[in-house]
């Protein structure tokens, strides 16, 4: 059983090494940010609500976050673990999920400069009913502007503009990065697995350096 949470600011990557891991340890991905995109495609009482927070790059409710984990959790699928893809983002939403009782045995923080995050977002192109990601330079499609598997047009997302990006990476120092502290002390305790990786690497040695830790 393999429950494992990436942390990482906008554009680190986890998208990418999530869906790499999940094929690894045959998990699902649970990723929040996929959620509540389609919930604002679908045009959902929820997507309404979300809409405008996730365009300018602002943080949903903990409350909203935290119901939207415990449904996704009945599903069978998750009985085996899941892979956390962007959260928690909160000390808040941390123990929230401590409180439904997941056990976590792997946070894996995957770290890139800033400054790198601002150029690659510009590049970042998105399969919208899947969540795949490529990059025109460093991840490209087979085809530009066409996703790999269904052959469907890629887009851009609305939050990738850069002044939203830097809003995003804000929130990010502000409120996501005290919790590597927070499962560092877990890690100490022996509780779960915590490491940082180099997110600056190639797709390929990011999952590598992975691989080998989990
Ligand atoms: P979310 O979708 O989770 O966005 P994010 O965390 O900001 O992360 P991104 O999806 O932008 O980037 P990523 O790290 O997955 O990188 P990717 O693999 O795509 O959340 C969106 C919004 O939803 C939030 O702003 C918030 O409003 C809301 N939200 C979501 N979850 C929430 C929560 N728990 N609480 C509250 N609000 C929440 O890679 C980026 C690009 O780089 C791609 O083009 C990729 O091809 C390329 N790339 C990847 N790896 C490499 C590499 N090693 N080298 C070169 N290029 C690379």
């Amino acid at each position: 059983m393999k429950n494992i949470i990436l942390l990482g600011p906008p554009g680190a990557g986890k998208g990418t090494q999530a869906d790499l891991i999940c094929d690894l340890c045959k998990i699902p991905k649970i990723s929040t940010g996929d959620m509540l995109r389609e919930a604002v495609a679908s045009e959902s009482e929820l997507g309404m609500r979300v809409s405008n927070i996730l365009d300018s790059g602002g943080l949903v409710s903990d409350d909203i976050i935290g119901s939207l984990i415990k449904e996704r959790l009945t599903k069978p699928d998750c009985k085996n673990g899941s892979l956390f893809d962007g959260v928690p983002r909160t000390i808040g939403q941390a123990e929230q999920l401590s409180e439904m009782g997941i056990d976590f045995t792997h946070v894996i923080e995957i770290h890139v400069e800033d400054q790198t995050i601002v150029d690659r977002m510009s590049g970042r192109r998105v399969h919208p009913s899947s969540g795949r990601n490529y990059h025109v330079d460093f991840n490209p499609p087979v085809k530009e502007g066409f996703d790999n598997e269904t052959g469907e047009p890629l887009i851009q997302r609305e939050d990738d503009k850069p002044e939203t990006v830097l809003k995003r990476l804000n929130v990010y120092h502000e409120q996501t990065k005290p919790l590597t502290d927070f499962y560092k002390i877990l890690s100490d305790k022996g509780v779960l697995k915590f490491f940082k990786i180099n997110g600056s690497n190639s797709v390929n040695e990011v999952f590598q350096d992975i691989s080998d830790q989990i």
